[in-house]
């Protein structure tokens, strides 16, 4: 009797061993639908409309000024060299930190949380005009 479950045992965990082996097992956690994938890129692009949005409307500060006036398009935003060391900041920052100086300087406004729905969608909105540019952390 005790051989029998010894060898039940056996045969389990080879099954166990072979399916993983295949990649049968972790590959099941990873299939998407196309209707996963439609939803993630429609609700990654309303984000990215909202940023645009944030970006262009001069609503974020208190003098109208709006980032899209020195940033047309994002240019000169420079994502894709983040994070680095911004002499503004005194320290290697995060995008976000060095987006909170440009509201706090030249559109006269206050702070956003790093989770601020508002500083997501910015962040969305840079990252999809420079989509595509190498990544080049710590570059100035
Ligand atoms: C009056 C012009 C002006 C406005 C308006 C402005 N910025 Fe800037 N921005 C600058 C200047 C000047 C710098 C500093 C450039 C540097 O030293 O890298 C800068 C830097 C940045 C950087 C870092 C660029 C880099 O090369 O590392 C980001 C990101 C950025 N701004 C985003 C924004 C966002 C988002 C807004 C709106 C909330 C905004 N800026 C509004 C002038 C402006």
């Amino acid at each position: 009797m005790k051989r029998i479950k010894q060898q039940c045992f056996r045969v389990i965990m080879l099954v166990i061993v072979t399916l993983f082996g295949w990649g049968v097992v972790p590959a099941m956690a990873d299939e998407f639908t196309q209707e996963d994938l439609n939803r993630w890129e429609s609700e990654y692009m309303s984000v990215v409309k909202q940023g645009r949005k944030v970006f262009t409307d001069g609503k974020l500060g208190t003098n109208g000024v709006a980032c899209a006036q020195c940033h047309p398009n994002a240019s000169n935003t420079h994502p894709e060299t983040y994070p680095k060391f911004q002499k503004q900041l005194g320290k290697v920052v995060a995008i976000w930190e060095m987006i909170n100086w440009c509201i706090r300087n030249p559109l006269e406004g206050k702070n956003l949380a790093a989770d601020d729905p508002r500083m997501v969608a910015l962040q969305a909105y840079i990252l999809h005009e420079r989509r595509g540019v190498k990544l080049q952390p710590g570059k100035h």
